[in-house]
C-alpha cells in the first residue's frame, strides 16, 4: 500500500498567534507559487492552543490545504481539569492531528506510558489522528537499547487499539539526543528504528497494519537533511520542530522531492 507522506510542523511554545497568522499565509503562498500537490506531500502545522483557533479560520477561511493539528491533548474527556484541552474541543476546532507522548511531555511533565496510551486512546475516541511520539535519550542509544526503548514505548502507547484504529495512526520516531541539538540521526539510524516499529506492529497487529501504519522521523529536520532521511523505505515524513517556523525552510522540507539526489 502506498503511504502518503506527512510533513508536520510542531511549532512548540514558540509563536503566538499573529506570527501564526504571518507563518501559515507565507507557507501557503510559497507552497502555492511552487504548486504543490498536498495529496502527494500532506502538510500540517502545530500551533499553540492559544493560536488553534486563529489558525483554523485562516484554513477554513482561505480554503487552504494545510492540516491542522495539536501539540497535546487531555487524558480525560471533560469536567475539572484546570488547564487542559479535551479532544472533544480540538475535534469541534477542526484538529485533524495530536501529537501524544512527545519526549518534551515525558521529560518535563512527567508523562509514562500509561498517560500517552490514555492520551493516545482519547484522540482516536473524539476522530483526531494521534501523532504518538517515542525515541530514545542519549543514554539508552548509548547503551545500543535504542531498538527496543523506542519499540516497547511504541507498544505500550498502542495497547488497547484495533488494528484499523493503529492503521489509521502516525507514529514520530524522534531520538531524544537528536532534538533542538542540531545533531540529526543519519538516514540509516532512522530507518533502523523506523523499520524496527513497522515489524513489531506486524508482529503485535498484523501485516496490513504495519504496512499502512506511517512513521515519521524527527529530530534537527533541515531542508539539507530531508531528502536522504525521506529515501529511507520505513520513513513516511518528518515531525519538524525549529525549521518549522521558518516559513521559508518549512517549504523547502515539505518540497523535498524536489532536492538534487
Ligand atoms: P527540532 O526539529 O527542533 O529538533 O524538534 C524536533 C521535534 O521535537 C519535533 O516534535
Amino acid at each position: 500500500m502506498a503511504r502518503t507522506p506527512l510533513i508536520a510542523g510542531n511549532w512548540k511554545m514558540v509563536l503566538d498567534h499573529q506570527q501564526g497568522t504571518l507563518l501559515v499565509q507565507k507557507l501557503d503562498w510559497t507552497l502555492r507559487d511552487a504548486r504543490h500537490d498536498y495529496s502527494a506531500v500532506e502538510v500540517a502545522v502545530l500551533p499553540s492552543h492559544t493560536s488553534l483557533r486563529t489558525v483554523q479560520t485562516l484554513i477554513e477561511g482561505d480554503k487552504l490545504s494545510l492540516k491542522l493539528g495539536a501539540q497535546d491533548l487531555s487524558a480525560h474527556t471533560s469536567g475539572a481539569y484546570t488547564g487542559e484541552v479535551s479532544g472533544a474541543q480540538l475535534a469541534k476546532l477542526g484538529v485533524s492531528y495530536v501529537a501524544v507522548g512527545h519526549s518534551e511531555r515525558r521529560q518535563y511533565h512527567g508523562e509514562n506510558d500509561e498517560v500517552v496510551r490514555a492520551k493516545a486512546a482519547k484522540a482516536v475516541e473524539h476522530g483526531l489522528v494521534p501523532i504518538v511520539c517515542v525515541g530514545e535519550p542519549l543514554e539508552v542509544r548509548k547503551a545500543g537499547e535504542h531498538v527496543g526503548h523506542t519499540v516497547a514505548q511504541a507498544l505500550a502507547a498502542l495497547e488497547g487499539l484495533q488494528p484499523a484504529q493503529v492503521a489509521a495512526l502516525v507514529l514520530a520516531y524522534e531520538p531524544v539526543w537528536a532534538i533542538g541539538t542540531g545533531e540529526v540521526a543519519t538516514p540509516e539510524d532512522a530507518q533502523e528504528v523506523c523499520g524496527a516499529l513497522r515489524a513489531a506492529i506486524a508482529d503485535r497487529f498484523d501485516a496490513a497494519t504495519a504496512d499502512a501504519v506511517r512513521i515519521l522521523y524527527g529530530g534537527s529536520v533541515k531542508p539539507a537533511n530531508i531528502a536522504s532521511i525521506m529515501r529511507q523505505g520505513d520513513v513516511d515524513g518528518a515531525l519538524v520542530g525549529g525549521a518549522s517556523t521558518d516559513a521559508g525552510d518549512f517549504a523547502a522540507i515539505v518540497r523535498y522531492r524536489d532536492h538534487p539526489a
